[in-house]
């Protein structure tokens, strides 16, 4: 039996807060006990109460800091490390100029094996327990990430995108054997350890009618996986679908009529959407995800939260790097505060901490296992430093409140933020050291 112990201040919702006086909607402990044991939380409340309960448990030591659920990032794509940060494109262009290319070399399991270890030590400097990750179309770029979730035993959910047209050679699967690849990596690594496939055919522009067909044949022969892909992020991207499929009657509708809408879909950007599309998420429970940073980067626009949530639809919010411009799900919540401000709606810090723990788990449905500090969930915690830097403790001395607290990581946090990560209850936050120093 592995038991640790953890103190300090701690923090985890219930349900979103309906307003900056729901202290309902969340647990807030001063000097709290947080047992973490076999990679799972035994138990969470005073310091004295869990002491009490666990005599024998070393204990570490975080106070002042602040205990959460490890962040969650819904959308984001691994084979990108080496992209972010690319100069001068929108979306098609960035995609052809730079992405494409960089993802060809994935081919190579000793580059993806290598990337992968990058990005999963990237994510948890971040504060990122878990993340809904694009591949390449290589398989080997999957069985990569997959294998170092597992040796991290992080909850990782992934899949190899599948793509047969509009794209460089060495970039493109074909219906066949997307579907195969796919179906083989789903029996590899689906429910092995914290894995989760991800059927992911990478949006409307690079897949084929045929191959959109396998991927509702997969998604109906396997409903335990969830679905990812992009919708709607680009007014060219839009034009150029409805160009490639006339019969459908909108984006969504293409992948509405082979099947691939429902509670386990996940949508990036879903920006420009027109009142019909918006219908049919409401109705099929699909679950557009806000990119902020990348929204903002490749100039595609601005996400309408607070209309979508209106009408029922709840969105998760993730980083998509590599066109996001930031491994933080701080800085994502900063850079979403601000577009919903463009649009006349102030984010509050207790939604945004809930959006990226407990929102974006509910989105997954997978809220009974990660995004909360409740005991039998998943030990995934992250340890937030407010006064990580001068200018955020300068800021903290007037900041009386835990929701003023919280505005403050939100919006000057990034990793110095991160005091530790714990995944499935061991730390992990890795040294910071640049990528050229990291061995395969
Ligand atoms: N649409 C299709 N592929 C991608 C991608 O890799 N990034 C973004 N932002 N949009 C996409
Ligand atoms: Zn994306």
């Amino acid at each position: 039996m592995t038991e640790t112990l953890l103190r300090g201040r701690l923090l985890t919702f219930h349900r979103d807060p309906q307003g900056a006086d729901d202290t309902e909607a969340y647990t807030y402990i001063e000097d709290a006990g947080l047992l973490m044991r076999d990679g799972l939380i035994a138990a969470r409340g005073t310091f004295a109460e869990v002491r009490a309960q666990a005599p024998q448990a070393p204990v570490t030591d975080h106070r002042p800091h602040l205990m959460m659920a490890g962040f969650i990032d819904t959308h984001i794509h691994f084979p990108q490390v080496q992209v972010i940060a690319s100069w001068g494109a929108q979306l098609l262009d960035w995609l052809n100029g730079y992405t494409f290319p960089e993802e060809t070399r994935f081919a190579d399991p000793a580059h993806a094996a290598r990337m992968a270890q990058a990005f999963l030590d990237l994510l948890t400097a971040h504060g990122t327990t878990t993340a809904v990750s694009f591949c390449s179309v290589h398989a080997a770029s999957a069985e990569a990430l997959f294998a170092e979730a597992t040796r991290r035993d992080m909850r990782m959910l992934a899949g190899k995108v599948m793509m047969d047209r509009n794209a460089p050679d060495g970039l493109r699967d074909t219906a066949q054997s997307g579907y195969d690849d796919s179906k083989a990596l789903i029996d590899r690594w689906h429910g092995k350890g914290r894995n989760g496939y991800v059927i992911t055919p990478r949006f409307a522009i690079t897949s084929t009618p045929e191959q959109l067909v396998m991927a509702g044949t997969l998604a109906a022969e396997h409903p335990e996986c969830h679905v990812q892909t992009h919708l709607s992020e680009n007014r060219a991207e839009i034009a150029y679908t409805a160009e490639l499929y006339p019969e459908a009657r909108d984006y969504l509708d293409v992948y509405e009529g082979f099947g691939l809408l429902g509670p386990k879909t996940l949508l990036g950007h879903a920006i420009h959407l027109t009142p019909r599309e918006i219908d049919t998420l409401a109705e099929t429970g699909a679950h557009p995800v806000f990119c902020p940073t990348s929204n903002l980067f490749l100039g595609s626009g601005l996400f309408d939260a607070p209309g979508l949530g209106a009408r029922g639809i709840t969105s998760g919010i993730a980083t998509d790097v590599g066109a996001g411009t930031s491994y933080s799900m701080l800085q994502t919540l900063n850079e979403g505060y601000k577009v919903l401000q463009l649009q006349g709606h102030a984010l509050h810090p207790l939604n945004a901490f809930h959006w990226a723990t407990r929102g974006n788990a509910c989105v997954l449905g997978l809220q009974d296992r990660i995004g909360t500090l409740d005991p039998g969930t998943e030990a995934d915690v992250v340890v937030l430093d407010s006064r990580a830097t001068a200018a955020m403790a300068l800021r903290c001395e007037r900041a009386g409140t835990l929701a003023e607290e919280l505005f403050v990581l939100q919006v000057m946090g990034d990793d110095r933020a991160i005091a530790e990560t714990y995944v499935a209850g061991t730390p992990r936050k890795p040294a910071t050291r640049p990528l050229a120093q990291q061995r395969a």
